[in-house]
């Protein structure tokens, strides 16, 4: 894991586009840290591959490890086991771990459902804004559990099981979709999830679990039904983690930014089409081969600014929110004004203000709206990376800037993107790890 006092020295190339070659996916974050959780549905074990080897798969493997969970673990894969039985006092999640990663609430559904009690922190994570648990107390208290709250911890227990049930969530949430097919499976009888996120790593986890036994229908709509049928049988599968398409994404963008011509292979073009889409509006050239799973871009022609445009974070398949900050710092090299709409989170517009000292011109005018008038040329700066994709934005602007910019609290980098600073050296990037 990163010790927290590391940081990204980046010697910026002063708006040439010279940055060429081929770059890999990794395996998603978001899927990876859900289908860890997913292995308390297993009476025998969960083979996961494709498994990014990143900060929060690091921590996620430790929380479930201090469950009693044993963890085989290889490069890009592990074979978790967990306990037959865990005496209901040591279902705690360990609290420092859990207050540090947001999806740490993924196990709550798991534990519930095989356990019948689990104790948690508010979970942690990265600061953008307000990050309620409200979908998931009262999701747990549809399903039968009651809640305990204390100053510091909640306590949910359903000693005699979880109950199938209805529940219309208000806000469409990918996680608290996630928790509640996994809670699910293990519950008795029925449940309907109403308003579910469509995220492809839901449909991802979903389509394993009816591969290894479960009772599933309406993957991919917004209506999920799934009949509980008690822990399943992991032997004869594996669960393929898929392409991480945020990851995949800040490439294309960086490739659009600063590249002749960048590849990103082992992608699923599938699931970038809204990126993709704003990328060829903006003025970049994009080249889909969806057999060989390789999108490659290149930047408007030399001089040429790129078109401004007006940004809109949606729940998938629209905009992602993850995506917001890496293409604000391509709105900052746009002839004329963009407006970003964040829908999604209200604290993830902050890092406009550290863009603004490296020489771009951006207005936040609300917590959900900001203008940003371009081209303007960017300078290095000393910057601090507030969450993972912020910290992303901050090494985008640093690699186009004229001049060295240094990035600090790049544990929040590490969270997300493995290896980065090497593998974006291997693409003609001068970023070194300090
Ligand atoms: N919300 C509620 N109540 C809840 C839960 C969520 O009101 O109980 C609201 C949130 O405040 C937000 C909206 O629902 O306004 C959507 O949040 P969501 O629950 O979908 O976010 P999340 O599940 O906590 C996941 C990703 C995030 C990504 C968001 C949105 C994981 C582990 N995390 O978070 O990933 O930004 O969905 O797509 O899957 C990242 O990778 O950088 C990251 C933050």
């Amino acid at each position: 894991m990163n010790s927290g006092r590391e940081k990204f020295v980046i010697q910026g190339l002063a708006g040439q586009r010279s940055l060429n070659g081929e770059i890999k996916t990794n395996g998603s974050k978001n899927d990876a840290v859900q289908a860890i959780a997913a292995a308390f549905l297993f009476r025998d074990r969960l083979t996961l591959t494709n498994l990014p080897e990143i900060d929060d798969v690091d921590k996620m493997l430790t929380l479930v490890v201090r469950l009693g969970a044993r963890i085989k673990r290889s490069p890009h894969q592990a074979v978790i086991t967990v306990p037959e039985q865990i005496p209901t006092s040591r279902t705690n999640l360990d609290m420092e771990l859990a207050q540090k990663i947001r999806a740490s609430i993924l196990l709550l559904g798991p534990l519930l459902g095989r356990y019948g009690t689990v104790t948690f922190p508010h979970p942690g994570g990265c600061v953008i804004g307000e990050r309620p648990i409200d979908l998931f107390l009262s999701g747990f208290q549809t399903l039968g559990a009651t809640i305990t709250e204390t100053d510091q911890t909640y306590t949910i227990a359903a000693p005699r099981g979880l109950t199938g049930a209805e529940i219309f969530f208000r806000n469409i949430s990918v996680t608290a979709t996630e928790t509640f097919i996994l809670a699910a499976v293990l519950a008795r009888g029925q449940t309907v999830l109403k308003n579910c996120a469509l995220e492809p790593e839901i449909e991802n986890l979903g389509r394993f679990l009816v591969a290894a036994g479960a009772k599933i229908d309406g993957l991919g709509t917004s209506i999920v039904k799934i009949d509980g049928t008690g822990p399943l049988a992991g032997e004869a599968h594996q669960y393929r983690i898929l392409p991480d398409r945020i990851e995949a994404g800040s490439f294309l963008i960086l490739g659009a930014l600063a590249g002749q011509k960048i590849t990103v292979t082992d992608c699923e073009p599938a699931h970038l089409e809204s990126l993709l889409q704003h990328l060829a509006l903006a003025g970049a050239t994009v080249a889909v081969k969806q057999n060989e799973k390789t999108v490659t871009v290149s930047g408007p022609r030399r001089g040429e600014a790129f078109h401004p445009l007006n940004l809109k974070t949606h729940e998938y398949p629209g905009f992602p929110t993850d995506l917001q900050a890496p293409f604000a710092v391509l709105l900052t090299q746009a002839a004329g004004l963009s407006a970003i709409f964040e829908t999604i989170f209200s604290g993830r517009l902050l890092y406009l203000e550290t863009l603004n000292r490296m020489g771009a011109q951006t207005k936040i005018l609300n917590p959900h709206e900001a203008a940003i008038d371009g081209p303007t040329p960017l300078k290095g700066w000393p910057a601090e990376s507030p969450d993972l994709r912020a910290g992303l934005a901050y090494l985008l602007a640093g690699v186009i800037a004229a001049g060295e910019t240094v990035i600090h609290n790049i544990c929040y980098i590490d969270r997300g993107y493995e290896r980065i600073d090497q593998r974006l050296r291997a693409l003609g990037v001068n970023i070194e790890r300090r």
